[in-house]
């Protein structure tokens, strides 16, 4: 990523940056905090102004421009440590209560596909005798029940309401547009004309719904559990295409170790 996008893509995790924080009140209760997928260390740094130098916080991102970033951010700072390498962890979960923060990560990991019975297996614990206490999971997903085919009607509204570009990249990428699964995932990504290849490239529903659930397993239960559409992106596809968004695009967890 050059310098620009990568401050713009920066800019635009930051927005909503607040609304990531729902889980805030649950922090009180450990010591660790893990975010993985820490990008340029905003959330890290929000938390750190919150609770100080009483947690140590865990920054870990696999980019290597993400890992210059959280270096220069946090260095001097002994309370942050930056971790390149998820192996790590399992050390960190078994000294004391840790809170790991999933934040739009988890569809990348899984779009990616690489590493991901490690990653499975260190965070939600299949096979170390330590897991988290608390994982925070903010990302997109969608049922698997939004493969049904697309209704003519809003295909129609999106063939004539959609930029021709946009929707002609999406098309070529990802194949013509038969599901409301197919449609969403374009209504998701129209918005970013200006950075539109390297969001197109990205599979945001690369985690359905059922399959996200079956990854949590048995090890957890949910203390709190949203599966909803952003009140904002409802209303500007409807703003700008006339079409109700009818499936749920979004999870907003808290998941808890069975003790
Ligand atoms: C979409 S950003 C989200 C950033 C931030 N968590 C937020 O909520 O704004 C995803 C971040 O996860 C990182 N990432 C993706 N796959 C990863 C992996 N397997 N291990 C560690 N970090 C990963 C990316 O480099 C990127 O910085």
């Amino acid at each position: 990523m050059n310098g620009n996008i990568l401050e713009e893509y920066n800019a635009a995790m930051q927005q909503g940056l607040m609304d990531k924080l729902y889980f805030l009140d649950y922090c009180n209760e450990v010591h660790n905090i893990v975010d993985f997928g820490a990008a340029d260390g905003s959330l890290i740094e929000l938390l750190y102004n919150r609770f100080g130098n009483t947690k140590r916080y865990f920054a870990v991102d696999n980019s290597l421009e993400m890992l210059d970033i959280l270096h220069n951010r946090f260095q001097g700072n002994p309370c942050v440590r930056v971790v390149g390498d998820m192996q790590d962890l399992p050390s960190i979960f078994g000294t004391d209560k840790t809170a790991v923060i999933l934040s739009s990560v988890l569809h990348e990991i899984y779009s990616y596909g690489t590493d991901l019975r490690q990653f499975e297996k260190i965070i939600f614990g299949g096979g170390f005798s330590e897991c988290p206490e608390y994982i925070f999971i903010r990302d997109m997903s969608l049922s698997r029940t939004a493969n049904r085919p697309i209704d003519i009607n809003d295909l129609l509204r999106l063939r004539t309401k959609a930029n021709p570009s946009t929707l002609q990249e999406y098309t070529d990428f990802w194949g013509e547009i038969h599901s409301d699964r197919d449609m969403l995932h374009y209504l998701l990504k129209y918005r970013y004309e200006d950075n539109f290849d390297r969001e197109n490239r990205e599979n945001y529903f690369s985690l359905p719904y059922e399959r996200l659930l079956e990854v949590v397993g048995n090890k957890y239960y949910f203390v709190h559990h949203e599966h909803y559409v952003l009140p904002y992106l409802r209303n500007v596809i409807y703003r700008d295409f006339g079409i109700t968004v009818r499936d749920n695009t979004h999870v907003k967890l808290i998941l808890r170790r069975k003790q």
